[in-house]
């Protein structure tokens, strides 16, 4: 075998966060979110979404926009009221497929929404005649004036689209619709996919007050009840993905420096599934001296760490097919290194809502509520739930027992729907 189990310790010490270390962490990113709310300097810029809760009651006919995730989804939702909804027609396409790639700047910003606006034009053949409102649910750090407006700040998750940082995206959008002869959607409301998330826990547990994606990207919004500096009481987008103090390791520094946007971002690309396969690569690039680093992604995690057997022999295929023959043992202590980068994501993630908890319950007892997540890496990444729940314990201690982390699906659509029901009445 060509790893030396000295090594593969201390990797995986490296790696591993104590309670300790979780609690400090929960601390600091409390404090960074009170520090932003107070207009001060910190590394979560902490966006107000000019939407609050909703009452469960919206009801009609909306168009959904998810732009953000792997695939885009235009959706048509009927909200019955009393928390009840229905998606009535949906047309998704992947963002990147072997013959297009919409993300990495060789499409234009006109192309790109010209592809959303046709995905419109198909989801409404047949019902040109009648007009609709869209909620759009756009999940990168936008920089919002009103429910409409907002100005994308910078792209995350290694999306480069030319032109459209510092732009209103749903202008960009309305002129799509423009050429594409679309006039009869109004677009009324702009929201993030946390707070989407969020809006659609509003609907169906009304005591969600924190909305999570765990997924690609990783980010956290929560109901601020309290009107800080220059705003109102609104969900808070905080784009926690951005917070900074953290204990990087060597890894997580090399993958920053050569990310897309190297310095930003950097608790999503300690948990999120866009970077997680890129940070197991780069250590088993490390770990056997390979001279390339190879192609890990999260989706492969998932499928080693769902091998438990002690040969390690299903995990080894897929390790194997990225590079090449393993020796005997090797894919074992490979699987070891896996389980350390999810089990890290999730304490981490965990304390990211212990610190939110931690703001939202002030000196007082935390409440009992859900968390709202959603997100490929919480729904299938083996290990994840367990390791989240008991982060929490971990910073929380008994308290935790008052909070609930469920997954709520879909919440990108039905979110947008309630948002554009919310908006389209001050219209
Ligand atoms: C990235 C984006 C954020 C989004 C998250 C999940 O962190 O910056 O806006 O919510 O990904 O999609």
């Amino acid at each position: 075998m060509r790893i030396e189990e000295k090594k593969l310790a201390e990797i995986v010490g490296e790696l591993t966060l104590d309670k300790e270390q979780l609690r400090e962490i929960a601390c600091a990113l409390r404090f960074d979110m009170e520090l932003a709310l107070q207009g001060r300097e910190a590394s979560m810029p902490m966006l107000c979404s000019y939407i609050g809760m909703p009452s469960g009651q919206e009801s009609g006919e909306f168009l959904a926009l998810d732009f953000g995730g792997t695939n885009l989804r235009a959706e048509l939702i009927r909200l019955k009221g009393g928390s009840q909804y229905e998606i009535v027609r949906i047309v998704a396409r992947p963002l990147v497929t072997e013959e297009y790639n919409l993300v990495n700047g060789s499409a234009s910003r006109e192309q790109v929404f010209d592809f959303i606006a046709d995905m419109f034009a198909e989801l409404l053949e047949g019902m040109e005649h009648s007009t609709y409102y869209l909620g759009h649910t756009f999940s990168f750090p936008s920089k919002q004036t009103d429910i409409y407006n907002a100005r994308l700040l910078v792209w995350t998750k290694e999306f480069a689209i030319p032109g459209v940082e510092g732009e209103v995206v749903n202008d960009l959008l309305a002129e799509a619709f423009a050429r594409k002869g679309l006039d009869n959607i109004r677009i009324a409301a702009v929201i993030n996919d946390t707070v989407a998330e969020l809006l659609a826990a509003g609907y169906c547990w009304p005591d969600t007050q924190i909305g999570s994606i765990y997924a690609t990207g990783s980010n956290n919004c929560y109901m601020e009840r309290s009107a800080y500096v220059n705003r109102p009481a609104a969900i808070i987008n905080m784009e926690s993905g951005s917070f900074d103090k953290l204990a990087p390791s060597r890894w997580d520094v090399m993958l920053d420096k050569t990310s897309e946007k190297p310095g930003r971002q950097r608790l999503e690309k300690m948990v999120s599934g866009r970077y997680m396969g890129e940070l197991l690569s780069l250590i088993v690039q490390d770990l056997l001296g390979l001279p390339e680093r190879p192609g890990f992604t999260a989706i492969d995690m998932s499928g080693i760490m769902s091998d438990d057997t002690a040969a390690a022999g299903a995990a080894g295929k897929i390790i194997s097919g990225r590079i090449g023959a393993l020796e005997p043992g090797e894919a074992a202590c490979i699987r070891d290194v896996t389980e350390a980068i999810a089990i890290r994501s999730a304490r981490l993630v965990a304390a990211s809502y212990a610190g939110i908890l931690w703001h939202l319950s002030g000196a007082g007892q935390i409440a009992p509520q859900h968390i709202a997540i959603d997100g490929s890496v919480y729904e299938y990444m083996p290990h994840i739930k367990e390791n989240l729940q008991k982060g929490l314990y971990e910073v929380l201690g008994e308290e935790a027992a008052a909070v609930t982390p469920m997954l709520l699906k879909g919440g990108s659509g039905l979110g947008a729907a309630i948002a554009a029901a919310v908006a389209s009445k001050e219209l």
